[in-house]
């Protein structure tokens, strides 16, 4: 069963994954804040990321560029002249529309060529009689609808503490720009040779005409970005280095959302139409997950080839170019640009791991997160709250596992409710302390130092001495299997 993102934007909410951005206000129009459980799902995205493609890599590097870049930037890039939506108003309600999505629904048409007889033009098509296309505006049906006009989709801002053109510079719509323009500090300072990347993950600004469903297409939001520069003089395995590169961080990207849980199922590639790639792309390649929305974009992976550094090295007089020893000559590398939302990462892994079944009767909702994404790692539960020497026990392995990991304690309800609220926020294990790790006394019964573990997929449980919980959980949280694990308790 697919889930809906109705679903997940009340579960989110619920749990604390996402809130409206100033809910108390009323709502920010597509802006989201992540709570305590969508804060650490999103650092492990962005953590997993960087691990594995810039500190596991000899061929990487990171960078942080600032948001606030020189304004000739989005000149030199072709975002102030090319970065547009066309848009229309309505002259009614004041309305505006993407040029382009205004006929996306059918509408109703007087036509003059038959007399004024009334007819429902299907969506994205003309009047078969007079060939006009929607004039009024989809959602008054009364005002009339301006010829197209060009709408930039930068956020504007201003430098400095007065408000004039000379100041005015724009928020980044994307981070890559602040990898080309650092492109000659990297190469030298790192003395890099080629095939090398530099990778980014910060935010990004565009003021969307239509954002919505959720946290999938926002106004602010954040990328993990990587340029990774080749030699277009140069073939590997009989093709253009550009083009085998490209193939390659293809199939990487790929792999690397399966990796983590997306299944191979909801994934599928896409590449661009010639009329609708980018002004710098040579050939691009969508990656598309099946959201809720249906199949959408998750990432993309273009071909720039040498257009920004050219363009940089127009605008700013500076040479941006490589030495080839071999050839002896400067050359301009190009670039295959694998670029990553992590908001739509989140959204992705999110649907990917939700499921609902039936456990003794009962409806189970549970987030199966891969271990390394799971924002809780390990949820310590006491089963018995009011016998201190369970509670002290409890806090100690707390505070002793948290030293690696995020780590909960949570005595608010009975058992089984306590083990329901964590498989529905993801959280892969969870330990229970009862009578007989601490032992009772009244009784006679010794303590015996083991907890229980219990694995939230298969929802077995074991029990293990307190002492080896950290190699447990450390073996379990870097890939070990729970049957494994498990058998050498039992
Ligand atoms: N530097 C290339 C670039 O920015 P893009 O396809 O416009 O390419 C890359 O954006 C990725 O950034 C997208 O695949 C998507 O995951 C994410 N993204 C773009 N616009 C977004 C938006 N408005 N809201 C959330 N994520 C967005």
């Amino acid at each position: 069963m697919s889930v809906t993102m109705d679903t997940l934007v009340s579960l989110c909410k619920r749990r604390g994954f996402i809130f409206q951005s100033s809910e108390i206000y009323g709502g920010t129009g597509s802006c989201w804040d992540y709570g305590p459980l969508g804060v650490e799902l999103k650092q492990n995205i962005k953590r997993l990321w960087w691990r594995d493609y810039i500190q596991r890599r000899p061929d990487m590097v990171g960078l942080d560029a600032s948001i606030l870049m020189h304004p000739t930037v989005w000149k030199a890039s072709g975002h102030v002249d090319n970065f547009t939506d066309p848009m229309v108003d309505c002259l009614e309600c004041r309305r505006r529309f993407r040029a382009d999505k205004v006929d996306e629904t059918p509408w109703v048409h007087y036509c003059a060529a038959t007399k004024g007889n009334k007819f429902t033009i299907p969506a994205g098509e003309p009047c078969s009689h007079c060939g006009e296309r929607r004039t009024l505006c989809p959602e008054c049906g009364k005002g009339s609808l301006t010829p197209p006009r060009q709408f930039n989709l930068m956020f504007k801002t201003f430098m400095g503490p007065v408000e004039e053109d000379a100041s005015l510079t724009y928020l980044r719509p994307e981070t890559a720009q602040g990898i080309f323009v650092n492109f000659d500090n990297v190469a030298q300072s790192m003395r890099r040779k080629l095939p090398f990347g530099i990778g980014q993950i910060g935010k990004a600004f565009r003021n969307e005409i239509t954002p919505g469903n959720f946290i999938f297409r926002t106004r602010e939001f954040e990328q993990m970005e990587i340029e990774y520069f080749v030699n277009p003089r140069d073939t590997v395995e009989g093709k253009p280095a550009d083009e085998y590169w490209h193939e390659r961080w293809i199939a990487d990207s790929l792999a690397w959302f399966q990796r983590y849980g997306l299944r191979e199922e909801n994934l599928r590639l896409r590449e661009h139409e010639k009329d609708e790639l980018a002004h710098y792309a040579k050939r691009t390649a969508d990656i598309e997950y099946r959201f809720p929305i249906g199949w959408s974009e998750l990432m993309g992976i273009a071909n720039r080839t040498d257009f920004d550094l050219k363009q940089h090295a127009q605008f700013s007089g500076k040479a941006l170019s490589y030495f080839d020893e071999e050839r002896k000559e400067h050359v301009v590398p190009y670039v295959i640009e694998p670029s990553a939302g992590v908001d739509r990462a989140l959204l992705a892994f999110l649907a990917d791991a939700y499921q609902e079944e039936e456990v003794r009767g009962e409806k189970r909702v549970v987030l199966r997160f891969h271990p390394e994404l799971a924002p809780v790692k390990v949820a310590i539960l006491p089963l018995l709250k009011k016998r201190d020497d369970v509670v002290r026990t409890a806090h100690a392995i707390r505070d002793t596992l948290a030293k690696h990991w995020t780590v909960v304690y949570d005595d608010t309800a009975a058992i089984g409710r306590l083990y329901r609220r964590q498989d529905e926020v993801g959280t892969p294990y969870c330990v229970t302390v009862d009578v007989q790790t601490v032992g009772d006394t009244d009784k006679g019964e010794s303590a015996d130092g083991k907890v229980t573990i219990r694995d939230r997929d298969s929802m077995e449980q074991v029990r293990v001495p307190i002492d080896a919980l950290p190699t447990v959980f450390l073996d379990l949280l870097s890939g070990g299997s729970w049957s494994a694990v498990a058998s050498r308790f039992r």
